[in-house]
């Protein structure tokens, strides 16, 4: 009896080697990233990646994207705003952030090329080898550069199907050297892009401030504002029903410019439904951020989004998230709470935001909601005590 237990101990010691050595094989290959598993030809999502049923995104049909709950996003033309037609883009402007909290800018003075050569150069950093990435990793929230995969590859339990690089833009002169030395271009387009987004940026808060009736003098709180641009890798993935490419989420800042490819993917959330927008070529999407939507009292809606993956094309998209400095509080504007709309968020700053992603699950419209004051219209309908 002896002997069969000593040998069948050994022979289950020896199995969970096996396993473990297994395991840390997947773990070490799945924390380089999702290029790095498509270019290792992989066949089948690891199961770091697959979301709970509840949470899939039920694409309609494989490596098909087109469904038909495409959504056409108002698409605003801002050569108009320096004509007699202002106050008709400030009242578009005004429904698509009360309506969607999203809308598309075509004629934004960025130029063409510039647009194009960054895309370009994003590709060509995703396209070099996992070392020379990976030589940008990093687990320190507040780094000038980060490269990473997932959202918070440390702290997240499932994995979404995406790698990305962060720059913070500001201020420039000081985070430059820290940008990634190859492409031996990388530095200059990047610089050319960060200008174009941040004189759109302005240019776009000055629209909405007009069109909340808040005092223009508030726009020189963004000259020194922050600004941090994500670029996105989407690598086509074998099975895009299981994962996403970022869960739904909603965005820090008070405008999120984002650039992407001919390649559809982006979700958002309209009247309980996830419906697609529509890539246009050349157009930036724009989308209120959560402090925008404190900043308003809750007039212009920060919209929960999300990112579908498909299993035959890369997509790449570049995101630039600008708020005001880091150390400033933000709370709603006081032309917009009276007695009758009262004060619907607590005053937030940027640290509370990283205190919080620190320490939760990076999901859903937690944060926004963490702010609150007054109770949600779900809470009332309910009957909840706020
Ligand atoms: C983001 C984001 C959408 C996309 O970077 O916050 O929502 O299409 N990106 O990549
Ligand atoms: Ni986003």
């Amino acid at each position: 009896m002896g002997a069969i237990d000593i040998t069948s101990r050994d022979k289950m010691e020896g199995e969970s080697k096996v396993n473990i050595e297994e395991e840390r094989r997947g773990e070490a290959e799945h924390m380089k990233g999702v290029r790095h598993l498509y270019d290792a030809g992989v066949t089948k999502v690891p199961g770091r990646y697959i979301l709970p049923a509840s949470e899939r995104p039920h694409i309609v049909s494989c490596g098909d994207t087109t469904s038909t709950h495409n959504l056409k996003l108002p698409i605003i033309d801002l050569s108009l705003l320096h004509t007699p037609k202002r106050a008709m883009v400030l009242e578009a402007l005004s429904l698509a952030c009360k309506e969607f909290g999203f809308f598309q800018v075509v004629n934004h003075g960025i130029p063409n090329e510039v647009v194009q050569e960054m895309v370009e150069v994003s590709k060509r950093f995703f396209g070099m080898s996992y070392e020379e990435r990976a030589k940008y990793m990093s687990s320190d929230l507040q780094s000038p550069v980060r490269y990473g995969t997932s959202f918070n590859q440390i702290r997240d339990r499932v994995f979404c199907w995406r790698d990305f690089l962060k720059l913070n833009c500001q201020p420039l002169d000081s985070v430059l050297p820290f940008w990634p030395s190859s492409p031996a271009d990388l530095r200059e387009k990047t610089i050319a892009y960060a200008n174009g987004t941040k004189t759109l940026f302005m240019e776009l808060m000055s629209a909405i401030l007009e069109s909340l009736g808040v005092d223009k003098k508030f726009l020189s709180e963004f000259d020194d504002g922050s600004h941090l641009m994500v670029v996105n890798c989407y690598p086509p993935c074998p099975e895009p029903n299981l994962t996403l490419g970022m869960p739904p989420h909603s965005d820090y800042g008070f405008l999120t410019l984002l650039l992407q490819d001919e390649v559809e993917g982006l979700q958002v959330q309209y009247k309980d439904e996830w419906v697609t927008i529509e890539p246009v070529p050349g157009a930036f999407v724009v989308n209120v951020g959560d402090h925008l939507e404190i900043f308003s009292n809750g007039i212009y809606k920060s919209i929960l989004h999300r990112v579908l993956v498909n299993s035959l094309q890369n997509r790449i998209s570049i995101a630039s998230l600008h708020s005001m400095p880091v150390e400033k509080v933000i709370g709603p504007a006081t032309e917009l709470v009276s007695e009758s709309t009262p004060k619907q968020f607590m005053d937030t700053d940027f640290a509370a935001f990283l205190e919080y992603i620190s320490s939760t699950e990076f999901k859903k419209k937690n944060f926004l909601e963490s702010r609150k004051l007054t109770c949600t219209r779900e809470q009332r309908t309910e009957g909840q005590p706020c």
